[in-house]
């Protein structure tokens, strides 16, 4: 029955076995972010394109090659969300947040959007779950939100996961580092690949992502960012350490860390998974200590993550199983189709599950459905009113007086 018609490149449907495995995930996640008090935000699937040129920087692949840019009937260029840390700070701004007790913690869930070479794990339409906390600059906030990605990958009971982390620094003491490495890379020039070459003087940070053998012999003498971090950005990162240290979260430092947007500063950070191949990061971020005020409001410090969730689904690879059902009223007369679905309503609003034909089958075909969606017991409305309830895994059957029907279906107690 496939119509010519397919989901656009690089998109999916969920359907509802896998809409399962989600629906668990958003119910841990939004358990860890509740009970550690970072509320939910939500802000618009496209913005203004000038918000992320700013915000992710105009050298990064996401703003040079990968953003889904539009213009609306009113000529004003659109782009849907590539990422969500400069919307929410867009939004913290616009609402006046920073009157508010500091840190303002926030949480959120949706759809984001990267035109990217589509594989597993890496899609032009995806869902992140982040956290920010906005208006803080201490370590203690680097710490959290790193325990509660950590303790959100462990609760779903992700396998493999190590925890990368390192320091860019803060804006001056990196200016004087990229210097420095731009000029160990222009020394090396001939054993670089074309494009980072170009990219020498935009982003040399670039080349420590590369996966060309030569360029990785360069960088492997190059000097790294931890040597050059000033004292305060020493302190503030042996700080972070020393909290994760204490609440028991290992951790691989990497001076070569770096993430593919522009506005971290000082912590990031990078969980990855092995079961994942070539896309192995599953969640990550950092400190963003300039990026409100590079969005025209004050300097006002900030740290948070986000997490793919296709990967962790990906990483966990499980099913999750269809629940059962509490009742299926049966109709054995039509006559009783009215009586039928106000039982099912009294039941779900008594907090059962329950569910009745919608497809006019015979007793026997009803039956068979109510097995095949696993409900626990069925209630057969007969003709002249009576009923029987019959227990699905027993195949025992009695007699059932519908006006006490929660009565029944706790056991025969009124
Ligand atoms: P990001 O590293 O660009 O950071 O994305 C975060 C996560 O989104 C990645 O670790 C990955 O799991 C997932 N992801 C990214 N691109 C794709 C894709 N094309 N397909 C599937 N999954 C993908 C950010 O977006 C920052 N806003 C994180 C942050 C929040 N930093 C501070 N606060």
């Amino acid at each position: 029955m496939a119509s010519k018609f397919q989901a656009p490149r690089g998109t999916f449907d969920v359907l509802p076995a896998a809409g399962r495995a989600r629906a668990r995930l958003q119910a841990v996640a939004t358990g860890i972010f509740e009970r550690a008090g970072y509320e939910m935000i939500q802000t618009p699937t496209f913005e203004d394109t000038d918000l992320f040129e700013r915000g992710v920087g105009k050298s990064t692949d996401i703003v040079r090659k990968e953003m889904f840019t539009f213009e609306d009937k009113g000529e004003r260029s659109l782009t849907l969300r590539p990422e969500g840390t400069a919307p929410i700070c867009r939004a913290y701004l616009e609402h006046g947040m920073h009157k508010q007790a500091q840190p303002v913690k926030l949480s959120y869930v949706g759809p984001f959007f990267r035109h990217e070479r589509p594989q597993a794990g890496r899609y032009r339409q995806f869902h992140q779950l982040g956290i920010e906390a906005i208006g803080t600059d201490s370590p203690l906030a680097d710490a959290e939100v790193i325990m509660l990605l950590s303790d959100l990958l462990g609760e779903l009971g992700v396998p493999g996961v190590a925890l990368r982390l390192g320091s860019l620094g803060s804006l001056d003491a990196r200016a004087a580092y990229l210097e420095e490495l731009k000029a160990h890379l222009h020394r090396h020039e001939g054993d670089l690949t074309a494009d980072v070459r170009e990219r020498i003087d935009i982003n040399p940070l670039r080349a420590f992502d590369s996966d060309d053998a030569g360029v990785q012999g360069v960088m492997a003498s190059a000097p790294t960012i931890l040597d050059a971090l000033s004292a305060e950005d020493q302190e503030h990162f042996d700080e972070v350490r020393a909290l994760l240290d204490a609440a028991g979260i290992g951790y691989e430092l990497d001076g070569t860390l770096v993430r593919g947007i522009d506005y971290y500063t000082r912590t990031i950070f990078s969980f990855v998974c092995d079961a994942l191949g070539g896309q192995s990061e599953i969640g990550g971020g950092g400190r963003y200590d300039g990026l409100i005020e590079q969005l025209g409001g004050p300097a006002t410090p900030a740290v948070g993550w986000a997490a793919g969730i296709e990967r962790i689904l990906l990483a966990l690879d499980e099913e999750e199983p269809r629940r059962g059902r509490d009742a299926f009223v049966a109709i054995a007369d039509p006559e009783q189709r009215r009586r039928a679905m106000a039982l099912v309503t009294e039941l779900r609003n008594a907090g059962f599950s329950a569910e009745m034909d919608l497809a006019g089958r015979g007793l026997k075909g009803q039956l068979k459905h109510a097995d095949r969606i696993g409900a626990a017991r069925v209630l057969i409305l007969e003709a002249g009113g009576t009923a029987q309830l019959r227990d699905m895994a027993s195949g025992e059957q009695r007699a059932a007086d519908t006006g006490n029907l929660l009565g029944e279906m706790t056991g025969g107690e009124a």
